[in-house]
């Protein structure tokens, strides 16, 4: 521990708004190096008064997260169904190479034969038009049918029970007895069950199948143990083992990796995939709700396809579930400025709905919004008391439009919408867009547009180096406090080659300490993207990985995770003075306090990025009383690390206490107990 350099230098001085401390232009001032960790000479001391008698209120929902459906986020990785092209909707517009067989295999065990084919007429439901018709002409030893891949294999444990389920329609005249298994690559039988069709309309068949062993990598069969002619579709195979046992439910370890972090709300669906890349790739969301064989999938603008098995509906729950507010972003009925196609407005690929489409636009629009929190008795609100939820989603917050070109088109579209939105329901707070920029045209245009129709709340957007999280730490301190508020809807640090490093953790640590300070104007800030598939990944950095069987949070992860964890609603006034005057020290070394008024815990965030341990020595004043014994969770490693992990452990804390900042690290302090 470093014990000398007291010298006294105040950084933290100017005061702009009551109760905030920032740091003065001292903190400006960059090299190449800086972004690497920068050493000091001597190490440092760092002298931290913390005034629990001057507090402000900031958000209370600060830190949630960013939900979007790129990297396999839902399909073959949030949404737990474990068959791929379920409805045999995969098109090749979907992606190059795919079609309705797609995952799907023709299957003739036994010496059967027969043929198939992919039809549309008279379907399980016009939303979901493809199905299969199997044409058994001699079943052989085993039968006949189709076998599902799964995402890169289906995932068994021994013991556990799968629910299966499928549309059939008899064409043949006697019953069809069926057979459905799940195999490993030899062949060899991990489960399975039978039961006989018996309609000659389209009937859901159900049943369930227990695991016999485990495996990483099965494929299901379903199997036609007589000759016959039928119709197949919407065929699903589900782990009853869901996040909160939920049908039609979540992966249970992936889902309650997202718990842990404690998000405070959830952003949902996009991104990018909210405005889509054309006018029919929007995500409209009464596509996304109802029975699954009712849904209407679609493209997914990353390159794939979405069955929206994860829906609206699927999206509240699992908010409610995990105790974060809802946040779903609507488009602002304008498609991606960078979409193709031909019906350009002006000099971008933005399209927007035609005009005369627009009040059936902003009716979908209120709709949302009664069937997240309407009566039982509106139209809305039964469609979600049917679906299992009586009660009142309780949504608060609605984004419109998604980084959207702030072009007169955008703009001739968004206002009605939120016009129509704040005349029906001023309880609803709307956030705006202002471009896919921290500065730059759209991010002026926007912001003006918003202050001029007084949108509640923009919507910001960065993806930077790291050096750039530690040269904007005072990005909001100078924010016109009467002005819209903040979302900071996505950001990360972009390290190089786009690395999940500890250097770009430590970058987002010190940001959110400003963003804590400025949480009376940022209402709230999420990460993004959140899950990124091993093998599918289009997007890096995100936050959790996965694969079919692990998932293994990123370093950025336990920042989030920390800040979720110890999260407050007062920030208290903090001064920083530090032994070293340098420009860059002061900018190196951020911190934050906040108090959790429902235990009134008071939490220390302390961010070192020089790379050699800085002496904290914390001074409480305005304490009554506090617990002597305290937490601190450590997270620390050189800057490049990527797999470093907090630990926690019990110190002993005072009115005035010493503790060292490793260095590279984040440190967070939580004191119980204090009496204000
Ligand atoms: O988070 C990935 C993408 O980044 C989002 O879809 C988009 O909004 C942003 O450009």
């Amino acid at each position: 521990m470093i014990k000398n350099h007291f010298s006294v230098a105040i950084f933290w001085t100017l005061m702009l708004s009551p109760g905030i401390l920032i740091a003065s232009e001292n903190t400006g001032g960059s090299s190449a190096t800086d972004d690497k960790g920068t050493n000091t000479k001597n190490g440092m001391v760092a002298t931290i008064t913390i005034d629990a008698r001057k507090s402000r209120k900031i958000s209370d929902h600060l830190f949630g997260i960013f939900f979007e459906d790129l990297n396999y986020a839902a399909d073959g990785g949030l949404y737990a169904e474990l068959i791929q092209n379920r409805s045999f909707e995969y098109n090749p517009g979907d992606r190059n190479g795919w079609h309705p067989l797609t995952a799907w295999e023709y299957t003739t065990l036994g010496f059967g034969y027969g043929a198939i084919s992919v039809e549309s007429k008279s379907p399980v439901n016009e939303n979901n038009p493809h199905y299969i018709i199997v044409n058994v002409e001699e079943e052989g030893k085993e039968g006949v049918g189709l076998t599902n891949s799964g995402f890169d294999g289906i995932v068994i444990r021994a013991g556990e029970k799968y629910n299966f389920s499928a549309y059939l329609r008899q064409i043949s005249e006697k019953p069809i007895p069926f057979e459905i298994k799940l195999r490993n690559k030899k062949g060899d039988l991990f489960g399975g069950a039978a039961f006989t069709s018996d309609s000659k309309d389209w009937k859901k068949y159900t049943t369930t199948i227990t695991a016999t062993q485990s495996s990483d990598s099965c494929s299901f069969a379903i199997l036609a143990k007589s000759k016959g002619k039928f119709a197949l579709d919407v065929v699903s195979l589900f782990p009853q083992k869901t996040f909160r046992n939920r049908t039609n439910g979540l992966r249970a370890d992936l889902a309650q990796t997202i718990a842990d972090l404690k998000p405070k709300f959830m952003r949902f669906p996009g991104g990018c995939l909210v405005h889509g890349d054309g006018l029919g790739n929007m995500y409209r969301w009464k596509n996304t709700i109802g029975p699954i064989e009712q849904r209407i999938e679609q493209r997914d603008i990353w390159n794939y396809h979405q069955s929206v098995g994860l829906g609206y509906f699927e999206y509240f729950q699992f908010c409610e579930d995990i105790g974060a507010k809802p946040l779903p972003v609507v488009p602002a009925a304008v498609s991606c400025q960078n979409s193709g196609g031909t019906w350009r407005i002006g000099s971008t690929g933005q399209r927007g709905l035609p005009l005369n489409e627009m009040q059936a636009y902003i009716q979908e629009v209120l709709d949302l919004i009664e069937y997240a929190n309407g009566p039982a008795t509106s139209t809305w609100g039964a469609r979600r008391v049917e679906a299992g939820h009586p009660k009142s989603f309780n949504l608060e917050y609605l984004g419109i439009g998604n980084e959207d070109k702030q072009t007169p088109e955008f703009r001739e579209r968004f206002k009605p919408i939120y016009d129509a939105v704040k005349a029906k329901h001023p309880e609803i707070k709307i956030i705006g867009t202002v471009g896919p920029d921290p500065s730059g045209e759209d991010f002026d245009l926007g912001w003006k547009f918003a202050n001029e129709n007084k949108v509640e709340m923009v919507d910001e957007h960065y993806y930077k180096e790291p050096n750039w999280f530690f040269e904007n730490l005072n990005r909001y301190d100078t924010y016109n406090r009467k002005a819209s508020g903040i979302y900071v809807g996505e950001y990360a640090a972009h390290d190089v080659k786009r690395k999940n490093t500890l250097r770009s953790a430590l970058a987002e640590a010190a940001y959110m300490t400003s963003l804590e300070r400025n949480g009376d104007v940022v209402n709230m800030a999420s990460y993004a993207p959140l899950l990124a598939k091993a093998g599918n990944t289009q997007w890096s950095p995100d936050l959790i990985y996965f694969n079919n069987t692990e998932v293994k949070p990123s370093v950025n992860y336990y920042v989030q995770q920390l800040y979720g964890q110890n999260a407050g609603d007062e920030y208290l006034t903090t001064k920083v003075i530090l032994s070293d005057t340098s420009k860059m020290a002061a900018r190196r070394v951020p911190v934050s306090v906040v108090k959790d008024s429902k235990t009134g815990d008071m939490i220390i965030k302390l961010v070192n990025y020089l790379t050699t341990s800085v002496d904290a020595k914390i001074k409480l004043k305005g304490v009554a009383s506090i617990n002597p014994m305290a937490t601190r969770t450590v997270l620390t490693g050189l800057p490049d690390d990527l797999t470093s992990t907090p630990q926690t452990s019990a110190v002993k804390v005072g009115k005035e206490f010493s503790c060292e900042l490793p260095a590279c690290s984040f440190t967070v302090i939580r004191v119980k107990t204090i009496k204000l």
